[in-house]
């Protein structure tokens, strides 16, 4: 049989080029109409996929070897870019002004329409379906959520799901991963913080609603510090204070916003509890008063243990051990992912970006990020791996 690598080294130079238009025509969540386009100008090319257009608005659902009996796969990329103004100086930087792909959605997307076209080609190996998932919006538009409830995940049922994401402090060449809880729970939450208005040389006639609100935030920090257990993980950070308007008046309001990140339910749900009583008897101490509101974002993602053992498995014959880091610690990232983890089998791994020998590389939703080039064969790799060997060790 032809080693799978022939295969990729033919595509690659197309694939390299689709990943540079990709990331020059970067789109956020749920406008990703030219994205989708592009990538269905590639997939309708492909023997035996069958394609679901218009999911979740622009997501898209290809399906290989929807014939066979076997165990389904399902393998997921984000399309999304973020409002975030490019400084690469790439000669395919962003077209786009104020938008880029600096989270590699552009290479996760190159990477599936990689082994979509391997695969296509190679239909008589696979004994079950393979699944390809383009999802939009990962960027805290709940794409995830959306694709789960439009039926991704359906029509063949999918029996697991597995996803890559670039990983900047990882060398080209390594993959990770961990089973259990990978990425947090995410919550934000808004305090507003009354107190009363006054002049600013009269502090004592009212209630000076900027110190209260700066005790609130200091208050806040004893939860992961005090409150949680120290060999457990949660984050409560305040991202946004905005109060007043001159030098000369205590303003009568502080809005505070942040984001509180934790890697169990129980954890988010105690952090909760001990900000909400933090900043209503923090406040309510220095004669204010404050309101709490959450936004419930995305859930925690947690990888099943066999799904990321298979992971791991099929790494360990592609890379050799060396290069399969499979006890990555988690990190408190949110992932949208974490909507189909929670409904079946499913597991997230982390692909090295870092190239040989750099010491540092340009961290995700960082304007001078780009996903690397030279990954992308493995990544496309990997996908066609797990897809092949899927049906014989699932269930196993
Ligand atoms: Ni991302």
């Amino acid at each position: 049989m032809k080693d799978l690598r022939e295969d990729i080294d033919s595509i690659l130079p197309s694939l390299i080029e689709l990943r540079h238009e990709l990331h020059a025509h970067p789109e956020l969540g749920y406008q990703e109409h030219e994205t989708a386009r592009r990538l269905l100008d590639r997939l309708e090319k492909l023997p035996g996929v069958v394609i679901r257009t218009g999911v979740a608005e622009t997501g898209i659902v290809a399906t290989l070897g929807t014939d066979k009996s076997g165990p389904c796969i399902a393998l997921r990329a984000d399309m999304d870019a973020l409002p975030i103004q490019e400084e690469t100086g790439r000669h395919y930087a962003s077209q786009n002004a104020g938008c880029m792909h600096a989270c590699g959605h552009d290479g996760h997307m190159t990477c599936l329409i990689g082994a979509a076209t391997v695969l296509a080609g190679r239909a008589d190996e696979l004994k079950g379906p393979v699944k390809f998932i383009f999802q939009p919006a990962e960027e805290g538009g709940a794409g995830g959520k959306r694709m789960y409830q439009e039926g991704a995940l359906k029509d063949p049922p999918v029996d697991a799901i597995f996803a890559l994401h670039a990983w900047p402090t990882l060398e080209a060449g390594t993959l990770a991963i961990r089973p259990g809880p990978i990425m947090a729970h995410v919550t934000d939450f808004e305090i507003t913080v009354h107190g009363a208005g006054t002049h600013a040389a009269m502090p004592h006639r009212g209630i000076d609603t900027i110190l209260v609100a700066s005790h609130v935030v200091v208050a806040l920090q004893s939860i992961a510090a005090r409150n949680t257990d120290p060999t457990d993980s949660a984050v409560v950070t305040v991202g946004t204070f905005n109060a007043g308007t001159a030098t000369n008046i205590i303003p009568p309001v502080a809005r505070l916003r942040g984001t509180i990140r934790a890697l169990t339910n129980k954890t988010k749900v105690a952090t909760k509890e001990r900000l909400r009583q933090i900043a209503e008897q923090t406040a309510a101490a220095y004669r204010g008063r404050a309101e709490v509101e959450f936004i419930p974002l995305y859930p925690g993602l947690s990888n099943d243990p066999a799904a990321a053992g298979f992971v791991a498995e099929v790494a360990y014959d592609v890379l050799g051990a060396q290069a399969v880091i499979a006890d990555e610690p988690p990190t408190l990232g949110g992932e949208d992912f974490a909507f189909y983890a929670r409904s079946i089998p499913a597991a997230f791994w982390w692909l090295g970006v870092r190239p040989k020998g750099a010491e540092t590389y340009p961290g995700l939703h960082q304007p001078t990020f780009d996903f690397n080039d030279d990954v992308i064969a493995l990544g496309v790799r990997l996908h066609c791996e797990m897809a092949l060997r899927f049906a014989a060790s699932w269930g196993k």
